[in-house]
């Protein structure tokens, strides 16, 4: 009986497959053309597919830049948007890059030889280690560049992963500008990764493999002559945490990343109302800004009302495990730190509490605090009094250090006032101020919602 069913199954299988081999190349050349007799040769029909690429391709790429840089491109196929927070390089004309010196030669009509030099990092190599700059050559029809040894068949993008081991830098600094240079591209992109390192490539894999349909290449591995239809050199940045729609390519916001975020990682709670009890999740750092009193702080929470789930080492978290986490709660409280970073798993209307240590309140406001409110959260902000400072302990209560916190990086440089301040500084909470701040997020997300 079992078996009879077996073969029924294999006959379907195989009708429903023949079928397909039947219609498929119907579904290709086109119904019209098919019936109509007016064959088309699979030549024809590869030449028309390969010019609607070639449109795409170069629609998208104009999006990347704007005015003078424009005309730019329309003119010579190539052309760089420059600004004080970022550089980048588009080719319109086929390009060949030599991975083993990060040089791209660019076709060019016009006879000076040009060469220039692109930063592929946000900032333009403002305090930025580990970044390699990338070279862009171009070249007329007397200065051949080397033949291609491999051809591919998407644009390429060229950016740097060398400065990574931070996650509020690798979301603001390379995710986010990925996401702004190439989503319009439906993932018909290859990346190159300057500087690559492996960790990155891994803990970041979701995301790239939702915008690349392509390994990424480590050019250190494959040296030879790659060439590539298109190429972008750099990425667009808009600012900390930040995209403005407004700004190019152009339609690229926030509410379009938390939507690319969520589709990514398969995040079912999009609104915190959909959260029925009071969770709150607590970034336990372990080394600096640490919550000296911890256990004590997290006991205060769960007395208020609140399910209390721990996280620790997140830096070196398994991305997709940690996105589920945090999207089932509705508060997320931390000190200070890279490790916020992750609120962007929340649900729109959840709470972000960050404890604020002494001098780092600048810090906190311009990357947490305005990046929590883009993303539709309600934000809370505990600033600690001096006592609750490890650093009293350090230098005494009547310091300078202590009572003008700011006269440390005038008298002794802003290195050392962030070593200071990030390196050697943990909180020892006053748990009845705190209290108040973790009773108001309580009643912000159990308040009854229409
Ligand atoms: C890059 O390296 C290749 C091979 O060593 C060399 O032929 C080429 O001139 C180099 N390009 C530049 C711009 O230095
Ligand atoms: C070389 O290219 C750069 C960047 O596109 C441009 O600013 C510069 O004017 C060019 N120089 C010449 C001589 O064409
Ligand atoms: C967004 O970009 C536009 C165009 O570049 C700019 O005028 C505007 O100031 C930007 N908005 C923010 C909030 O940065
Ligand atoms: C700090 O200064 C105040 C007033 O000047 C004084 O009363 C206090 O004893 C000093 N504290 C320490 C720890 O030196």
């Amino acid at each position: 009986m079992k078996m009879e069913i077996k073969g029924k199954k294999k006959l379907v299988c195989g009708v429903i497959l023949f079928i397909l081999l039947i219609l498929l190349p119907l579904m290709y050349v086109g119904v019209d053309d098919f019936f109509l007799g007016n064959k088309i040769s699979l030549d024809l029909w590869m030449q028309k597919k390969t010019m609607k690429e070639k449109e795409f391709i170069k629609f998208h790429l104009a999006r990347l830049v704007q005015g003078e840089d424009r005309r730019k491109l329309d003119d010579t196929g190539f052309a760089c948007h420059r600004s004080y927070q970022s550089n980048h390089c588009v080719s319109t004309k086929p390009v060949r890059i030599d991975t083993r010196n990060m040089t791209v030669y660019v076709p060019s009509d016009d006879l000076r030889h040009n060469e220039t030099t692109v930063w592929p990092y946000p900032w333009n190599g403002y305090y930025v280690g580990g970044v390699s700059t990338v070279r862009i050559v171009q070249y007329t029809s007397t200065t051949p560049p080397p033949p291609c040894n491999f051809h591919h068949h998407v644009p390429v993008v060229v950016f740097s992963s060398g400065h990574i081991g931070n996650t509020y830098h690798e979301m603001s600094e390379i995710i986010i500008p990925l996401f702004l240079t190439v989503r319009q591209f439906q993932s018909r992109v290859m990346f190159v990764v300057e500087d690559y390192i492996p960790s990155f490539i891994s803990k970041y894999n979701t995301i790239l493999t939702h915008l690349s349909a392509h390994e990424p290449m480590n050019p250190a591995t494959v040296p030879a002559i790659h060439c590539f239809p298109a190429s972008i050199v750099g990425l667009k940045y808009h600012g900390i945490l930040a995209l403005n729609s407004s700004n190019i390519p152009g339609g690229y916001g926030m509410p379009e990343f938390r939507h690319f975020i969520f589709d990514t990682f398969g995040l079912k709670t999009t609104k915190v109302s959909e959260i029925t009890r009071p969770r709150l999740l607590l970034l336990s750092r372990k080394f600096t800004r640490r919550i000296l009193n911890e256990d004590e702080t997290i006991a205060m929470i769960k007395d208020v009302g609140f399910q209390v789930i721990v996280v620790n080492r997140f830096d070196n978290h398994d991305l997709k495990k940690l996105s589920h986490v945090i999207n089932t709660c509705n508060v997320l409280l931390g000190v200070h730190g890279a490790g916020l970073t992750y609120d962007m798993f929340l649900p729109a209307g959840a709470v972000v509490v960050q404890v604020e240590p002494l001098d780092l309140e600048h810090y906190a406001k311009v990357i947490f605090a305005d990046n929590a409110r883009s993303m539709g959260m309600e934000y809370l902000h505990y600033k600690i009094e001096e006592e609750e400072s490890s650093l009293v302990k350090v230098f005494g209560r009547n310091s300078s250090v202590i009572t003008d916190t700011a006269s440390v990086s005038k008298h002794n440089g802003i290195m050392n006032s962030r070593n200071v301040f990030y390196e050697q500084q943990n909180v020892k909470l006053n748990l009845v101020r705190f209290r108040e701040t973790i009773v108001k997020a309580f009643s912000i997300v159990t308040v009854p919602r229409l």
